[in-house]
């Protein structure tokens, strides 16, 4: 071995080691009306930023399901749909794409999608297969189905168009201009359907990459503008980490290749003929953006060599030790992988997955001086990952949920999105614990705005107008989790400390959907200890969850933050519940008196001069309308609540709705026998014998009714 192998080892781990700890760019958000230079299949921008294109119409194939798993071909187990046999299911990002620099060369370009292919045939008696493709061509060609896989037109001499395909071909093709090796190959293809060689064959049944096994296959292709190379690395794991060696490898000059035509495009193509399997794309994204290139280093003179060969040695003496240990590690990893094998399985295809070490690592080891917020089943950290960004870590209770039910919910959180909603960045679940990642909020929340220590500036700048922003924009969250989406979404945790704050003060509802992560028993202890006031009442005394149960706790908050007073006040026993306290003024004919004066009088808030009057009239009229539709939605009866969107809507057009008639005094509402008559008045006094009693074991110890 030369001293040049031996330098040459030792650089090849130190790029191999600089390679890992490179992080990933951040994906830009996908816009239509923007040449994306990067893009992410999410079901959401599906509508603007992606188009389906079959070539038999109609089609029901391509399709989207409701976990953004995009079918391409007749699926044959779909027996109600005998036609869409002879199709073409291609999904292309609606470009054309950015993909050129400022001299017209085609720009280096790295690409990552997830599919499954079920056969139910034997060997080669299905298709026709896969590809991901870079096409001066907007549409698949005509007559591009079967084994022309939407990329080529039956006869090779109608091709127009230029382009560069990554397959994953099912199908022997015999046609002497094309001569595909096998029934499972995969190859790169310029323009033509015969792949450049090298190509890959898969036709033996063992092979990983066997394309009649019904596995799910993660693929990476990539271009190097400055070596004209293009690779493509492919697994049947499911751990989506890309494996070191690339399958195919192939230079080819794209510049020349789409020289003649201004708009290049990019798709992911599938095709059948007779016999169709199904084509599942789970997930895919798409990056423009150069390459780091490593530059083989220039000779060093001798003496500086042989210093260095003695260092290396001394590194590859300690680089031995590690291999051992990283052998054992890998293997204690390779056992927590298959732990969590059926929840990777589901992979979760729209949000990134986060390694336990890369979070541990991101938080010191879960230290308590990262704390910034903790509830009754999930601690949330503040972290910062090796490249700087910051975010919000929730390490969920261990052993509370199962790989694949989080894993399930995770899809299903990470699809819904909305400017109200605390996005979901990423997760993780490995060694038996789940964790959630989200955006990191410096605000914080709302509760600490509401109620923590209001001598800094802090509470100065939640005057009015922002208070009522924030309650419209929990209402839009709240409207879009029940009517938005395929499935009502319930919440079942809406308080203030579960409101988060923008920096321009506006309201991210964060926590959304975990409820269905948590068994119902327990979170109803759990609320119910953990969050008295905001619990509708039919959720203690029924364990009855409807959407109903958010409309409750939204009017609460409502209150809260009109009020400025907790939902709960321990201390006045006879109206400690907050909606009674603004029932009573209600019931004394003066609602408002009820409102936190920092409201109408913000201490540095604009000065109202000559039309006060006027303002202050609007600005009370819109906060009655915040404190009745606050009593409706605290309704005793929870059919009488109305919903999030009429919610949503009077507080849009800011309506005064007429207040509840009739109120159910929690404090003098008999527990079991007497009825639910009207209250009657009842002065807000301290009742000290009951003082020491908290509010949910009042619920449970049933207290005799007492009339104040
Ligand atoms: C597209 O959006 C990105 C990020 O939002 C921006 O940097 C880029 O300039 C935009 N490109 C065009 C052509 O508008
Ligand atoms: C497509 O195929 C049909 C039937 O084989 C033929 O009539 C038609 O001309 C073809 N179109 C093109 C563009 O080749
Ligand atoms: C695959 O099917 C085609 C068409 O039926 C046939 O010509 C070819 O020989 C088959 N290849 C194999 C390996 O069975
Ligand atoms: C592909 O592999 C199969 C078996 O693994 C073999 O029979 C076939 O000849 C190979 N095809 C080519 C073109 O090498
Ligand atoms: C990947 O392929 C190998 C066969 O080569 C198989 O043993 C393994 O189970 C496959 N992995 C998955 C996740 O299907
Ligand atoms: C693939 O899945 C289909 C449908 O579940 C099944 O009929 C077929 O036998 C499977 N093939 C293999 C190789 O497991
Ligand atoms: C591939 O898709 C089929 C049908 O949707 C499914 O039954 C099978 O489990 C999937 N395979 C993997 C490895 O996820
Ligand atoms: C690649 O193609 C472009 C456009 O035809 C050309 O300008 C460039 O010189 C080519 N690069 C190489 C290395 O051949
Ligand atoms: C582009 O057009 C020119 C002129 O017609 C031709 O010479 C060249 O071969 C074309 N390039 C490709 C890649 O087809
Ligand atoms: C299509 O497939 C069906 C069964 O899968 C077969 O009966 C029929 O003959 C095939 N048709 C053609 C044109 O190959
Ligand atoms: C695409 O997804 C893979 C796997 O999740 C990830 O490693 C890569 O960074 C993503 N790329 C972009 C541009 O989002």
């Amino acid at each position: 071995m030369s001293i040049y192998d031996i330098l040459i080892f030792f650089l090849g781990i130190l790029f191999l080691v600089g390679v890992a700890a490179t992080p990933s760019p951040p994906a830009s958000p996908c816009s239509a009306a923007n040449a994306s230079m990067s893009f992410t299949l999410r079901p959401l921008d599906l509508q603007n930023c992606f188009s389906l294109q079959s070539l038999v119409t109609p089609s029901r194939y391509p399709y989207v399901t409701a976990d953004g798993e995009v079918f391409l071909t007749r699926d044959p187990a779909d027996s109600a749909q005998q036609t869409n046999l002879y199709n073409v299911g291609r999904i292309s990002y609606i470009g054309p794409l950015e993909l050129r620099d400022q001299n017209g060369l085609v720009r280096s370009f790295s690409t990552f999608f997830v599919f499954n292919i079920t056969t139910f045939t034997k060997y080669n008696e299905s298709g026709d297969g896969i590809a991901f493709v870079v096409t001066t061509d907007r549409a698949p060609p005509e007559n591009s189905t079967g084994r022309f896989l939407g990329l080529m037109p039956e006869k090779a001499s109608d091709r127009h168009e230029q382009f560069m395909a990554v397959e994953f071909d099912t199908f022997q093709n015999l046609q002497p201009e094309i001569l595909d090796p096998s029934a499972s190959h995969i190859g790169i293809d310029i323009s033509s359907l015969s792949s450049v060689k090298p190509y890959l064959n898969t036709s033996d049944p063992s092979h990983p990459l066997y394309l009649y096994n019904n596995y799910t296959i993660s693929a990476w292709v990539s271009y190097d503008s400055s070596t004209h190379l293009i690779q493509v690395w492919a697994t049947n794991r499911t751990y989506l980490q890309r494996p070191r060696d690339p399958i195919l490898s192939v230079s080819r000059n794209l510049s020349q290749l789409f020289e003649n035509f201004s708009d290049i495009y990019v798709g992911i193509t599938a095709a059948s003929g007779n016999n169709s399997q199904a084509t599942i794309l789970y997930s895919w994204n798409f990056t423009v953006g150069e390459f780091q290139i490593h530059h083989s280093s220039p000779r060093l003179p001798l003496l500086w060599s042989i210093l260095l060969a003695a260092i290396s040695a001394i590194v590859l003496f300690t680089a031995a030790i590690f291999a051992v240990r990283m052998i054992v590690r890998r293997r204690r990893r390779a056992l927590i992988e298959q732990e969590s094998i059926s929840a990777i399985r589901v992979v979760s295809r729209f949000v990134q997955r986060y390694r336990y070490s890369e979070l541990m690592h991101a938080t010191h080891n879960f230290s308590d001086n990262r704390k910034i917020g903790k509830g009754a089943y999930s601690i949330v950290y503040k972290g910062t990952l090796r490249d700087g960004t910051i975010l919000a870590i929730k390490r969920m209770r261990k052993g509370l949920v199962e790989a694949d039910v989080i894993a399930r919910e995770v899809q299903i959180i990470s699809r819904i999105k909305h400017r109200n909603l605390l996005e979901l960045e990423g997760w993780c679940y490995e060694r038996g614990e789940a964790l959630l990642v989200y955006q990191y909020m410096e605000r914080g929340s709302l509760d600490r705005y509401l109620h923590g220590d209001r001598s800094a500036t802090d509470s100065q700048e939640l005057h009015g107008e922002i208070r009522y922003k924030i309650i419209t924009g929990v209402a839009a969250a709240l409207e879009y989790l029940h009517f938005g989406l395929t499935e009502c979404v319930l919440h079942r945790d809406v308080k203030a400390a579960n409101v988060l704050l923008t920096d321009t003060m506006e309201a991210k509802l964060g926590d959304f959907g975990l409820a269905r992560l948590i068994n119902r028993d327990e979170m109803v202890t759990i609320t119910t200890a953990g969050t008295p006031g905001y619990v509708a009442p039919e959720i203690v005394h029924a364990g009855r969850v409807t959407e109903k149960a958010d409309v409750y706790s939204f009017g609460v908050l409502a209150m809260e933050i009109a009020c400025g007073r907790r939902a709960i006040d321990p201390s006045n026993m006879i109206c400690s519940r907050l909606s009674d306290w603004v029932w009573l003024h209600h019931q004394r004919g003066s609602i408002t008196e009820a409102l936190d004066p920092a409201i109408l009088h913000p201490p540095s808030g604009p000065a109202l001069r000559g039309d006060r009057d006027v303002s202050e009239l609007q600005e009370l009229e819109k906060w009655q309308c915040v404190l009745h539709l606050g009593l409706l939605c605290c309704q005793e009866d929870s059919d009488a609540r109305p919903d999030m969107s009429q919610v949503h809507q009077a507080l849009r057009s800011q309506t005064v709705l007429p207040p509840p008639s009739s109120w159910a005094l929690y404090s003098i509402r008999s527990s079991g026998t007497a009825t639910r008559s009207d209250a009657t008045f009842a002065p807000c006094s301290e009742s000290s014998s009951l003082l020491s009693l908290s509010y949910s074991s009042l619920h449970v110890r049933q207290l005799p009714s007492f009339r104040a």
